[in-house]
This record gives structure tokens, C-alpha cells and sequence, in this order.
């Protein structure tokens, strides 16, 4: 396969899981606008249309709350196919949308976007910007009350059943989920899904949201599940960064926005764990460490915020495996290589470590996580994600954001940037 129909065939993902607006993650599985899949998909977008990489964004934010929360979903479209829908979540927004969040890079892939095109995103950024600034106040007084953010349910983690999140799950009650009949299973291996005791306690966290309206406060105080989550910390403040340098390039005072990402910077230590030698998930009802190693701590590196100690960690997780970074650690008794994030390699990860990677001044690390990454994508295709022992494809096939990563970064090697003449 040649590196041009490679990109050719990622294009034709892109536009094929169009919905006009908005992009699908894939077909079947996912069949409605996931919030940081649209991000990504915004990115990828931008290789070829800019003025669509915007629209998607432009959509997304459209269904922000008032609270200033962006949904981690956007049922645009009834679709029976996937399990839990609008009817389930009961937030009564029209359109209909689930009642939590999702990691927010949207400001981080809205930079990229807008920094491919400067003039031609100025208007659209400045429409833009203070929605972002809203999501990110939100992020900031509602799910920073702790220091570092907060997760009220494992799916807005995006890594959705890592390990990290064993003990804040353990603490859920899931017999309150009832009779439901999973939609996820019937479209990809079920030995690469989340379990039916994870499933259940998933329902269960969305009852409770039901129960009390989606009221935030109460949710943080009195729900099932609650845990300072790494990978969104360290996401949210390269995000703040990346707001900032539009912000400024607008004429906005940023000073707000400077003080939550230095706020949240003077937490970080609250996430570190000693005994682990690394940044750890924390369950804030207990005060208790994950004790896991997973991906989310390496998103250190997108904040500025690596050291020595997460080095030498980065290396031995790296070592274990042949293909990119994996989601949980090999050498832990948790690792599963096919089971979503309890092992897999997710390129749309590898995408953002090798930005904070590049940033860290550790290019060749960068490369070798590139070239590894597209590796498995020229093997197999845009898949969600991968086996990282032997690469075998896993889950949904002809992924929007495998496809934009492919056209961002996995796919620009000397070669192809020959071909196409870009620098
Ligand atoms: C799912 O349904 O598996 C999603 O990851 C939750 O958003």
C-alpha cells in the first residue's frame, strides 16, 4: 500500500463518517457526536478542509450547557444501535446529550486547527473562544474544588475501564443498573469491551446523575464515584496554555485563565505518588492512590510536566511491548492487551504523548512512537485501537480519529512530506 492511498483512504474515513456538521467515531459502535473524537476529527479535517475542521468544532460547542459543561455526547439522530441513548441519560437537552464530560482538548486541537490556517480561522477562533473559556471555567470551579481534575464517571476519562479506575468502580453499587440489554457487544468482540460488572456499575453512576438532575454539586459530593484523574489534569492545562496563546492573539485578557492553569499546576503535586514513582489516579472519596501506572500520567509531558522518575517509567512500560505506548502497564496483573484500556496501544494517544514528547525537546522518542504507530495502522488499518504485543487490530474499524491522526502525524514521514511538499 503506498503512503498516498494511505492517506487517500483516511480522507475518505473522514468524509464518510461526515454527518454534515459532525463526524462519527465509526459506524455502528458509535453512531452520534462524541466530544473528543470531534476534536480530533477537527484536526484531521484540517489537512484538507478548514473551514469543515472548524464546523465540527462550531457543532460541538453548540450543545454546551449553560453550566458551561460540554457533553461527552451529542445524540443528534435516534439510533437504537448503541446503549445508553437520550432516554437513558434524561438530561433534557434538545438535542439530546448525555449528562457528563469528556477530556477537553478541543483548545488544543482548536490551536492546531487555527495555526494551519491563520487568516482563514481568525473569525472562526474569535466565535469560538468564549465558549472555551466557559467549558474550561467549568472544568476549573466545578471539577477543580480538589486540586487536580476530577472525574465523576470512568467514561469521562475517555480511557473509560483502565485500571486506574478499579477502586473508585469498587465502591459502586451496580445492582441498581437493572435489566438493560448492551448494544457495544453485538458490533465489536466483547473479549475487547468492558465487562457486564463494569457495565452495570456505568448504569448505575448515570442513574444517580438522573436522580438528582445532573446537578453537578451534588454529583461531586454525593455520587458513587469520584477521582482526580491524571490524564485530564495535564489535558486541561496544556488546554488553558493553548487558550491563552489564542486568547492573547484575540486582544483577550487572559488573566483568569493564567491564575486556573496556575492553580492547577501548584496541584500537581497531589497527584504524584511516591511509592509508584509516577503521577496516579487518586480516589478523592478515600483519599486513596490507584497504585497503577497508566497512560494518563504520561500526558504529564503535553503540561510541561515530566521529570527523571516518569522518564525512566515511560522507557520500561515502552520496552515491554513492540507497539506504541500501552494503556495500562505490561507488568502489572491487570494488563490485558485486547481489552480496551486495560493494555491496548490507542494511536490517537500516541498522537498527543508525541506532541508533549516533541515539546520536551525528546524528538527522537517522538519519532520512534510515529513510526511505530504508523506501523500498525499500515498493517491494518484505521482501527480504535491495537494489541500492542502483536498488533493486532481491536475494536471498531475505519476510526475518525485514527484516520485525522494518520493525516496530522502518524502519516507525515520524510516521504510523504516529500511527496505532498509540506514542511
Ligand atoms: C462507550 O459507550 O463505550 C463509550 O466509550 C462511552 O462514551
Amino acid at each position: 500500500m503506498t503512503m498516498t492511498s494511505l492517506d487517500e483512504q483516511a480522507r475518505a474515513i473522514l468524509r464518510g463518517n461526515d454527518q454534515g456538521g459532525y463526524t462519527l467515531p465509526t459506524h455502528g459502535l458509535y453512531p452520534y457526536q462524541w466530544n473528543w473524537d470531534s476534536a480530533f476529527a477537527a484536526w484531521g479535517f484540517a489537512t484538507f478542509d478548514n473551514a469543515r475542521a472548524w464546523d465540527e468544532l462550531d457543532t460541538l460547542m453548540a450543545s454546551q450547557w449553560d453550566t458551561g459543561m460540554v457533553p461527552h455526547i451529542i445524540f443528534h439522530k435516534p439510533d437504537p444501535g448503541y446503549f445508553p441513548g437520550p432516554d437513558v441519560w434524561q438530561t433534557g437537552q434538545s438535542p439530546a446529550t448525555s449528562g457528563i464530560t469528556q477530556p477537553p482538548v478541543a483548545a488544543i486541537m482548536a490551536r492546531k486547527v487555527w495555526e494551519m490556517d491563520p487568516k482563514a480561522g481568525q473569525a472562526r477562533m474569535a466565535a469560538l473562544y468564549p465558549k472555551l473559556l466557559a467549558w474550561h471555567r467549568w472544568w476549573h470551579e466545578v471539577r477543580c474544588t480538589h486540586g487536580p481534575a476530577a472525574i465523576t464517571h470512568p467514561w469521562e476519562s475517555g480511557r473509560d475501564n483502565c485500571p486506574d479506575w478499579d477502586i473508585g468502580m469498587a465502591g459502586v453499587d451496580g445492582s441498581s443498573a437493572g435489566e438493560y440489554q448492551r448494544r457495544d457487544t453485538g458490533h465489536v468482540n466483547p473479549e475487547m469491551r468492558p465487562t457486564k460488572q463494569d457495565y452495570d456499575r456505568y448504569i448505575a453512576m448515570v442513574k444517580f446523575g438522573c436522580s438528582v438532575d445532573w446537578d453537578q454539586a451534588r454529583i461531586v459530593r454525593d455520587g458513587p464515584f469520584l477521582m482526580a484523574d491524571p490524564g485530564i489534569t495535564f489535558m486541561l492545562l496544556r488546554a488553558d496554555e493553548d487558550l491563552a496563546v489564542m486568547g492573547r492573539a484575540l486582544g483577550e485578557d487572559v488573566t483568569e485563565l493564567l491564575g486556573w492553569a496556575e492553580d492547577l499546576r501548584a496541584a500537581l503535586p497531589t497527584i504524584w505518588n511516591d511509592d509508584l514513582h509516577a503521577y496516579d489516579a487518586l480516589n478523592l472519596k478515600t483519599g486513596e492512590f490507584a497504585n497503577i501506572l497508566g497512560s494518563g500520567a504520561f500526558m504529564a509531558y503535553l503540561a510541561d510536566a515530566g521529570n527523571p522518575q516518569l522518564d525512566a517509567q515511560l522507557m520500561r512500560v515502552w520496552d515491554k511491548v513492540n507497539y506504541g505506548i500501552p494503556s495500562a502497564d505490561p507488568e502489572a496483573a491487570t494488563f490485558d492487551p485486547r481489552k480496551y484500556w486495560r493494555g491496548p496501544t490507542w494511536p490517537v494517544v500516541n498522537a498527543l504523548l508525541a506532541i508533549g514528547l516533541r515539546d520536551a525537546g525528546r524528538a527522537d522518542l517522538a519519532e520512534r512512537l510515529r513510526a511505530q504507530t504508523a506501523s500498525l495502522i499500515r498493517k491494518h488499518g484505521f482501527y480504535e485501537y491495537f494489541d500492542p504485543l502483536d498488533a493486532t487490530p481491536c475494536g471498531g474499524a475505519d476510526f475518525t480519529w485514527t484516520a485525522a491522526i494518520w493525516l496530522t502525524w502518524a502519516g507525515r514521514d520524510v516521504e510523504s512530506d516529500a511527496v505532498r511538499g509540506a514542511a
